[in-house]
């Protein structure tokens, strides 16, 4: 029997809610609660870089996470595999002699190597961009001819974050009504140069693993806070279609308002659960004032801040001129070999640090 290996390389960035998605009505499916919108970070920061290899060498399905074999036994992994691979349709590589028919694929086994270049599970949304590369590559192996809102269905089931990281720009991922999921999928807003003046800083207060998964938080959340009801039902929908509108404007005052709004409402319910969630500590709690009296000693707001389910500041920067003000007040409060030094990495416009 012949020796050969297929491989094809995917690399996806990371995405930013802006409109956090928080609580699941349907666990194995990853199902949300209420819609989100996020906004796609450029790929050559803060992404997942994945090699999918198959070869009728390989005698069982294996993937490594930065260099580490890792279990791919949890549900999450065999339903994004399962997934692809019932759609997977016939490949050729009419210059290696190589012929994979369609009926093939559910006996032959794939090898994984996926890396991020950052730190993963910090609340920097690892797995978003690492479920939408995993799906993305494994759908390329496999000839699967689905476009991307289909897929973003598959990756949700990895990571309800990681639906939105199959577009770029701004992206809402539609919650749906469906029992199956079938329409809780990422929809493309406006795309990457609709709003290309923003520049991302991402401050990293702690680059250690946050210590309550995102899964467990939600499902505390929605069994114990009582405020999470009304943050989905009331809340969430008037802002998605404030935050829309505010995005198709490039309107910034409204866009920092309700992105620092929901940040904030965030946190609450996570403080809200029983035990409580303290994702941001007290050096994001200082970046948060210190954006917070800047905005207010300006006519109009400069820098938009939200947290993820960790301590690490993301900074949206009106223009690169308000993101090099931001850079030297983040140096002047938090200065170099100080006890909450930060590592600032900037998204967009790299200029600024010359
Ligand atoms: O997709 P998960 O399980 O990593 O959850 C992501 C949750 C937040 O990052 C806090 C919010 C969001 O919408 O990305």
């Amino acid at each position: 029997f012949q020796k050969w290996v297929l491989m094809v390389t995917a690399q996806t960035p990371t995405n930013i809610a802006v409109i956090k998605y928080w609580g699941k009505r349907d666990e194995n499916l990853i199902l949300a609660i209420n819609d989100s919108i996020s906004l796609t970070l450029d790929p050559t920061h803060l992404c997942t870089t994945t090699t999918v290899a198959v070869s009728p060498a390989f005698n069982q399905d294996r993937m490594w996470l930065n260099g580490k074999e890792i279990s791919l036994s949890g549900g999450r992994y065999q339903n994004c595999l399962r997934e692809i691979r019932a759609r997977a349709s016939d490949v050729e590589d009419k210059n290696r002699g190589i012929k994979i028919a369609k009926k093939d694929w559910e006996n032959l086994h794939v090898h994984i190597a996926s890396y991020n270049n950052f730190p993963t599970a910090a609340g920097l949304a690892s797995s978003a961009a690492g479920f939408a590369c995993l799906v993305y590559s494994l759908a390329k192996l496999m000839n699967v001819q689905e476009d991307n809102g289909k897929l973003s269905a598959i990756a949700r089931q990895g990571s309800g974050s990681a639906c939105r990281s199959l577009y770029g720009g701004f992206v809402k991922w539609v919650m749906g009504k469906e029992e199956n999921g079938s329409d809780s999928i990422a929809v493309p807003l406006v795309d990457e140069k609709h709003w290309d003046e923003l520049v991302i800083i991402i401050s990293v207060v702690c680059s250690r693993q946050k210590e309550t998964s995102s899964t467990s938080g939600m499902r505390e959340t929605v069994e114990t806070s009582a405020l999470i009801e009304h943050r989905a039902k009331e809340v969430v929908p008037k802002r998605i279609i404030q935050m829309e509108e505010a995005i198709q404007k490039r309107d910034f005052a409204t866009f920092t308002r309700l992105t620092c709004a929901d940040s904030n409402q965030f946190h609450a319910v996570c403080l809200d659960t029983s035990p409580p969630i303290f994702y941001m500590n007290d050096t994001s709690h200082r970046i948060i004032s210190c954006v917070e009296k800047w905005n207010r000693s300006e006519a109009t707001p400069q820098v938009a801040y939200t947290f993820d389910a960790g301590p690490n500041a993301v900074l949206i920067a009106r223009n690169r001129t308000s993101a090099a003000l931001l850079l030297q007040r983040l140096l002047f409060y938090f200065p170099p070999n100080s006890e909450t030094d930060l590592n600032s990495y900037v998204i967009g416009d790299k200029s600024i640090l010359k």
